[in-house]
């Protein structure tokens, strides 16, 4: 399974993460504190995280992100941003 590199505050997580998962749904099973106010709608934006490393291991970007104007690059929502392989997540 593809590792996930996540910093939020001062700390740094790395977890495994199920291929198709979205950034959210792996924050959430791992206690990650990502804020999801929509629920994963993609509608609130404030599940927004910045890509550093590997945005090519996320699936594309969704129609919600690119109503926002996301290309589905540096910025992702973490509810739409599906797992393909290893990547790192600042929140
Ligand atoms: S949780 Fe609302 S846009 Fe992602």
């Amino acid at each position: 399974m593809p590792k996930i590199q996540f910093t939020y505050g001062n700390e740094n997580k790395t977890v495994e993460a199920e291929t198709g998962k979205t950034i959210l749904q792996v924050a959430q099973a791992n206690s990650i504190p990502m804020i999801s106010a929509c629920g994963g709608m993609g509608i609130c934006t404030t599940c927004m995280c910045m890509i550093e490393k590997n945005p090519e291991n996320l699936e594309p970007a969704t129609p919600a992100e690119k109503n926002m104007g996301l290309d589905g690059k540096i910025n992702r929502l973490g509810c739409q941003a599906r797992i393909k392989g290893a990547t790192s997540v600042f929140l």
